[in-house]
């Protein structure tokens, strides 16, 4: 039997990214451009500037792929490609992309989820095993997601209103610090120390939601009330105390999730899996208990890459699951 090879299109947000996957776990090529650079200066993400950016990109991005891959196309067994949730324009540059190739070449075609994407980051690590739970955690999703089989999502929980990601970018940049802001106010926590007193949302016993945005007032408001009598609040303690909250509610609500759904694995997922104050704190929370295995995919899998996309394509060709060349971009795609 010969090898099986998903190539993964990227390109919900702003980064332009393609991968390909040998039999389901093995990354063969994986590249990604940024345009975090030409965002930065607008402090978020403009959607007209990341399709353009993802049109000029795709090409040398793509024959980048399949220079590392040293594959041909009649070797592709299917190309993967993120449907939505993401920017609507966005999302159509990699789908039109992912199209052509495969109308050209004969290869079947599949979309996908992006956040199936993030969890299935961590199959290129360990090979899953159910049940299990991923905590999610990005730019735009909170969700603790429970699986029984794969390719079968059950969301327990979900953010009520930010996702963790955004709140980090909100108070980044209350903070004056550049976009994303996760990675700065990492960094600046590990400085600083949690002396100030932010409220954790825990809406209630036996919740699996989040609620960010009281927190990211809170942080605004507890800034102002500063500068309105005069004292200076060190950015790093901002940061410390933020993150500390953040966190607090992130490894409390998972753990109490692990004690309800009883699983073989836990799974980090998502752009904020970077963090090093949340990973270290699950690793303490998690690492010891008896039959439950923490997975945490390194930093490059944990942000948007195309090697997750070819994960949950490989699955779902498996299942022979395929989508056809009317394939569209569905920003509010639910997982
Ligand atoms: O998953 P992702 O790359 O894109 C989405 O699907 O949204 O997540 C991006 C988010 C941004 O909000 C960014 O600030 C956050 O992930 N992020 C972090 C860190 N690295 C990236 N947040 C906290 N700490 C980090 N080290
Ligand atoms: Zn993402």
């Amino acid at each position: 039997q010969s090898d099986q090879y998903i190539l993964g299109v990227e390109t919900s947000c702003d980064e332009t990214a393609v991968a390909i996957i040998k039999n389901g776990r093995e990354i063969v090529a994986n590249v990604v451009a940024s345009q975090i650079e030409s965002h930065k200066r607008f402090g978020g993400v403009v959607p007209e500037i990341a399709s353009r950016h993802h049109v000029e990109q795709l090409t040398i991005v793509f024959e980048e792929a399949m220079k590392q891959a040293n594959l041909d196309f009649n070797e592709i067994s299917a190309i993967s490609v993120t449907e939505g949730p993401g920017l609507v324009g966005a999302l159509l540059t990699g789908i039109n992309a992912a199209k052509a190739l495969a109308f050209s070449h004969g290869i079947p075609l599949i979309g996908v989820h992006h956040i199936a994407g993030h969890i299935y980051a961590n199959r290129l690590i360990k090979e899953l095993e159910f049940p299990l739970l991923a905590l999610v955690v990005s730019g735009g999703h909170t969700e603790l997601v429970y699986m029984k089989e794969h390719a079968n999502f059950e969301v327990i929980g979900e953010t009520l209103d930010d996702a963790a990601g955004e709140a980090y970018d909100k108070v980044a940049r209350t903070l004056g610090l550049p976009y994303p802001g996760g990675p700065h106010i990492d960094r600046l926590a590990h400085e600083g120390k949690p002396t100030i007193d932010l409220p954790r949302a825990w809406l209630g016993e036996g919740s699996f939601d989040f609620s960010f945005s009281g927190l990211k007032s809170a942080v605004i408001n507890t800034l102002h009330n500063a500068k309105q009598k005069g004292i200076t609040l060190e950015a790093k303690d901002v940061a410390a105390s933020f993150q500390a909250s953040v966190i607090d509610v992130l490894v409390k609500k998972t753990s109490q999730a692990v004690d309800k759904y009883p699983v073989k694995q836990l799974l980090l997922a998502g752009g904020v899996a970077a963090n090093k104050g949340l990973r270290t704190a699950l690793e303490k929370e998690f690492s010891s208990r008896d039959g439950l295995e923490l997975i945490i995919p390194p930093l490059s899998l944990c942000t948007d890459n195309a090697a997750m996309i070819a994960a949950i394509g490989s699955v779902l060709y498996d299942k022979g699951i395929r989508s056809d060349l009317a394939l569209n971009a569905n920003p509010g795609l639910e997982l």
